[in-house]
């Protein structure tokens, strides 16, 4: 939406005035988030945007129309009197898994979505935008106000599966094309070199976790409620590549006494032996990112990303060490950031470097890789999930999954919290998923 339509929604005869300034913060974050999801997909060719390769990524194509179909089917069709909906067949095609909503295509189909293409996809963008433009100028009441605030941080979720599932998509491309390939960025790491981790010791005893204050947070991360812990420490970095090629040579990926059972199976199963993205070539390794590929020794003191939390929960062991809780991870966090706004650093998406980076000073305990936690996903005391259809959106999902922190560098820097609760189901590879120690 352009800043004059934004401009002229002001004196139209249905405005009732300037909007509230909750109502212009959410406006203004759901307009840049929108905007953000387009200059994402940017370098994607229309057949780019078609590839699913692997059972859990999704084509870039239903990211731009899911996120909209969520906008249209949580927020324009509840809350704007009078919205004519896009395209009835899309009502149940871009649904993703709410049961209660309508229909639900099979996951494994969404390659097979040629139809509608890209340019109709970009009209229901449109569509669904001006929409919205409508509804600001009528003064919207809180709840939508919360529920635009809602649609932006779902999209921002999505730009980070966007770009984890194009990093899958490119890898499994014979050619494996970069994502992007600005030859004039360069790899950070020459001048942060190999810094050794330090321990970064904690009292423990008993504090609150999870969100406070007016902020957004989702429905998981509340109630906030006590928790004892005893003291601990934890690594002031996350660990590196070569860390973790040291793990490899160790014989890491064949010696059963290191790994959980379940772990061990899949290792077995998937025939693991590296890093997702790590091939064997020569005696070293080569590593793809969305930057394309770089040998090991050129990057080995950035973070190992792509470890499922069986991996992580190896590594640990071999180390002589653990995987901290997820209250140890919020508890070291908090000093550090603010629990909500933008104002947490880090190797977030806004730095533009799209892949782990060496550690800088000061250590920060956001970005680069989400770190696995050794907690599993559950339910706070309290926990409430949303009322109606979007009930859905967090709570079902609060078994066999663990909890990961912190964000990673694909991840926006206005989407993460020290309370931001990410989960995956132990055996997830394909997401920025790296290894903070703890002891
Ligand atoms: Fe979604």
């Amino acid at each position: 939406m352009s800043a004059t339509t934004q401009s002229s929604a002001r004196v139209t005869t249905e405005s009732t005035g300037p909007l509230e300034r909750p109502a212009s913060a959410a406006a203004s974050r759901f307009r840049d988030t929108r905007r953000r999801t387009l200059e994402l997909s940017a370098p994607l060719s229309p057949e780019d945007m078609m590839v699913q390769s692997c059972a859990e990524a999704s084509p870039a194509k239903w990211h731009l129309a899911h996120t909209t179909w969520f906008v249209e089917s949580f927020i324009l069709r509840e809350f704007l009197p009078g919205y004519r909906v896009f395209n009835e067949d899309f009502t149940w095609l871009f649904n993703s898994y709410y049961q209660s909503f309508s229909a639900i295509p099979e996951k494994r189909l969404r390659a097979s979505f040629s139809r509608p293409g890209v340019d109709e996809v970009l009209r229901y963008r449109e569509h669904v935008d001006h929409a919205i433009e409508l509804m600001l100028e009528r003064n919207p009441p809180p709840e939508a106000v919360q529920r635009i605030e809602l649609g932006a941080n779902h999209e921002e979720q999505h730009q980070e599966l966007l770009l984890t599932d194009i990093l899958h998509a490119f890898f499994s491309n014979p050619l494996r094309p970069a994502y992007c390939s600005d030859a004039s960025w360069v790899y950070p790491a020459a001048s942060a070199g190999g810094k050794k981790i330090e321990w970064l010791s904690f009292p423990g005893g008993l504090s609150e976790f999870g969100h406070t204050g007016d902020g957004f947070c989702f429905d998981n991360e509340l109630e906030r409620h006590r928790v004892w812990l005893e003291p601990f420490k934890l690594a002031s970095r996350l660990t590196t590549c070569g860390e973790f090629a040291e793990f490899i040579e160790d014989g890491g990926y064949e010696r059963s006494e290191l790994w959980l059972s379940a772990g061990w199976d899949a290792v077995k199963a998937n025939g693991w032996r590296a890093p997702l993205y790590w091939t064997r070539i020569d005696e070293g390794w080569s590593l793809f990112t969305l930057r394309g590929e770089y040998p090991l020794d050129a990057i080995k003191d950035s973070p190992v990303s792509q470890v499922s939390y069986f991996e992580a929960d190896a590594y640990a062991r071999w180390a002589g060490m653990r995987l901290p809780t997820e209250f140890e991870w919020e508890g070291a966090a908090a000093g550090y950031a603010p629990k909500t706004g933008s104002s947490v650093e880090g190797n977030l998406l806004d730095s533009g470097n799209l892949l782990p980076v060496a550690s800088c000073e000061p250590p920060s305990l956001f970005g680069d890789c989400w770190q696995w936690t050794a907690s599993a996903y559950l339910a706070y005391p309290g926990f409430k999930s949303l009322e109606g259809a979007l009930g859905e959106y967090n709570g079902k999902f609060m078994s066999g999954q663990m909890v990961l922190r912190g964000g990673s560098c694909v991840t926006p820097a206005a989407h993460i919290r020290a309370t931001y609760r990410n989960f995956f189901s132990p055996e997830t590879r394909w997401q920025f998923s790296g290894i903070r120690l703890a002891q």
